[in-house]
């Protein structure tokens, strides 16, 4: 945990990210509308971003404070310009979200009454050609979300061997040309590693084409992604920090882009509901409907699952309570 350094102010206050399913998260987060002006207490936006769902809730339920977190400090800027109406509601601080047990015992909050996690990238990093998350237009091969982490897409590309670069583009991104994906890129590189992502897109273009609609290097993209910024090991983390964390009664509210993740989610909470510690509320994710991915694209694949943590005085029955234990329709 740092704190806030580098923002671009060139960027900040300008519109940047779209938050998605916004009504559906303050649905499952803070119960009905009727029920949202009675609510008080600490939610944890673990990805914060540019604060639009965070935003939202402060504005919707005003007993409520925010502590949102985030990894990047310059998408961390916009939500303390966009927040700071919102005074001492508000803490916002860089971190990543395997850090929110940490955070809360330092920041000394009572228990939270809900966590949102709203996994994957911003508009604005996906935006930023220098942040080297698109193959759209080249850039430099980084995508770390926070610039302070060591390691870079870079380094894998350029440093794994074949073996665990054909297991991380088939687990982390889906792609079963795998094989000959890492081959081609292990091939090429000894000639001259990657530095950018324009070359390596064109690569895979040219040696692994796919004969689809989308990028050959989508998936690659993705993997790459997922890896240099630890997304699986970061999600088990805060989910586990929400199971041990989270106020009785508390939501948790979890919006995952990518198929693998979104197992991962229903598989925590199925297992947590078969040992009473959760109660899901939603049975299949919940999805956008046509008229936002109109407006939003980013939203086509958004898949949202919710649950009420349940504690009994087994489980060391936390004393504070959360929003009410409604169900939410799925
Ligand atoms: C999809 S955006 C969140 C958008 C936000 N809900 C809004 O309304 O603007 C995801 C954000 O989470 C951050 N992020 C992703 N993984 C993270 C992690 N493990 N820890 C902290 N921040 C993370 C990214 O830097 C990015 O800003």
């Amino acid at each position: 945990m740092t704190s806030l350094e580098g923002p671009n102010p060139s960027r900040i206050g300008a519109p940047v990210h779209i938050p998605v399913l916004p009504s559906e998260v303050l649905e499952h987060l803070a119960g009905d509308a009727s029920l949202r002006a009675s609510l008080t207490g600490w939610v944890v936006d673990g990805t914060v971003g540019a604060a639009g769902h965070a935003e939202a809730l402060l504005r919707e339920c005003p007993g409520l404070c925010v502590l949102g977190l985030d990894q990047d400090p310059e998408i961390l800027a916009h939500a303390r310009v966009r927040l700071a109406p919102f005074g001492e509601r508000v803490r916002l601080r860089h971190a990543r979200a395997s850090q929110i047990d940490a955070l809360l015992e330092s920041e000394a909050l009572p228990a939270p009454i809900g966590m949102l996690l709203d996994l994957g990238v911003s508009s604005l990093q996906l935006d930023s050609p220098e942040r080297g998350f698109a193959f759209q237009v080249d850039g430099p091969l980084d995508m770390r979300m926070d610039p302070t982490a060591a390691r870079t897409a870079a380094d894998i590309i350029n440093h794994w061997d074949e073996a665990d670069l054909a297991d991380l583009i088939y687990h982390e991104g889906g792609d079963t040309r795998a094989r000959r994906i890492a081959r081609v890129i292990v091939e090429a590189r000894h000639r001259h590693p990657f530095l950018r992502t324009g070359a390596l897109a064109d690569l895979i273009a040219r040696g692994v084409p796919s004969g689809g609609k989308t990028h050959p290097a989508t998936k690659l993209f993705q993997a790459l992604r997922r890896a240099v910024n630890e997304e699986g090991e970061e999600l088990i983390a805060a989910l586990t920090a929400a199971e041990t964390r989270l106020a009785d009664s508390a939501r948790l509210v979890v919006i995952s882009f990518h198929s693998g993740e979104d197992g991962v989610v229903k598989r925590f909470i199925s297992r947590g509901a078969r040992a009473g510690r959760w109660r899901a509320l939603t049975k299949k994710p919940v999805s956008a409907t046509r008229s936002e991915i109109r407006t939003n694209r980013r939203s086509r694949s958004a898949l949202l699952r919710a649950a009420v943590r349940v504690r009994s005085p087994r489980d060391g029955g936390a004393a504070e309570r959360g929003p009410q234990d409604q169900e939410v329709s799925s």
